[in-house]
């Protein structure tokens, strides 16, 4: 078998008991058998201050790192007012600079997302698939990837039990890692003489 796909997962929320990063455990665990998900926490990233781009903080430089050693990324994000969550923003903003040194060129990337609300963070995902387009990232469209009323499908210890999200989000990686393939084999060097 091909390398394991390194997939690099990140929550946009940093609550210990976060039906996000409860929903990228549970990612780790549904991922198809040739790809691995290994997840930043975001804790620890302050806040972007242009002064600094071209000095980042470590946690930064770490993240910036691990989003380039990655074949493709896996943004699981909460909605807060209608929007992005500001430490997941933060954290893209940072990575992306300075300009014409962003992290996230050309990487392909998938989304969802875990709400209490009804609409299970659409908007919020909205908003980041607009990023992605000056970020040149290469996004997954489909499934839509959208988990409301959250404290129905979290158990007490945060494992998922809904089982028509975890299909989704079995397809949705599927997607992701397949999308990531045929980047790669885009770019591999032929051997036709
Ligand atoms: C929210 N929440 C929320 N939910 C939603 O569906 N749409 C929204 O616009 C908002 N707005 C919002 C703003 C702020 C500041 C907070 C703190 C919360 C509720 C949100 O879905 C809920 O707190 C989730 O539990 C957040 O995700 P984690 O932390 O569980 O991953």
């Amino acid at each position: 078998m091909a390398d394991k796909l390194k997939i690099l997962g990140i929550a946009g929320s940093l609550r210990k008991a976060s039906y996000n990063r409860a929903a990228l455990r549970a990612a780790q665990k549904l991922a198809p058998q040739d790809a691995t998900i290994e997840i930043f926490e975001l804790d620890g990233i302050p806040g972007f201050n242009q002064d600094e781009e071209k000095n980042p903080p470590r946690k930064v430089s770490e993240l910036k790192s691990k989003v380039r050693a990655a074949d493709a990324i896996l943004l699981v994000t909460p909605e807060y007012n209608y929007s992005i969550p500001g430490v997941l923003k933060n954290a893209i903003d940072w990575a992306s600079r300075p300009y014409g040194d962003s992290a996230w060129n050309g990487k392909p990337v998938a989304v969802m997302g875990a709400s209490i609300g009804l609409f299970g963070t659409v908007r919020a995902q909205y908003h980041l698939r607009q990023s992605f387009i000056f970020l040149n990232m290469d996004a997954v469209n489909q499934p839509e990837v959208t988990i409301g009323n959250a404290q129905d499908r979290f158990d007490a210890h945060g494992n998922l039990m809904d089982e028509q999200s975890k299909a989704l989000i079995r397809k949705l990686i599927r997607n992701l890692t397949d999308k990531a393939r045929q980047i790669q084999e885009a770019h591999a060097p032929s051997l036709a003489a």
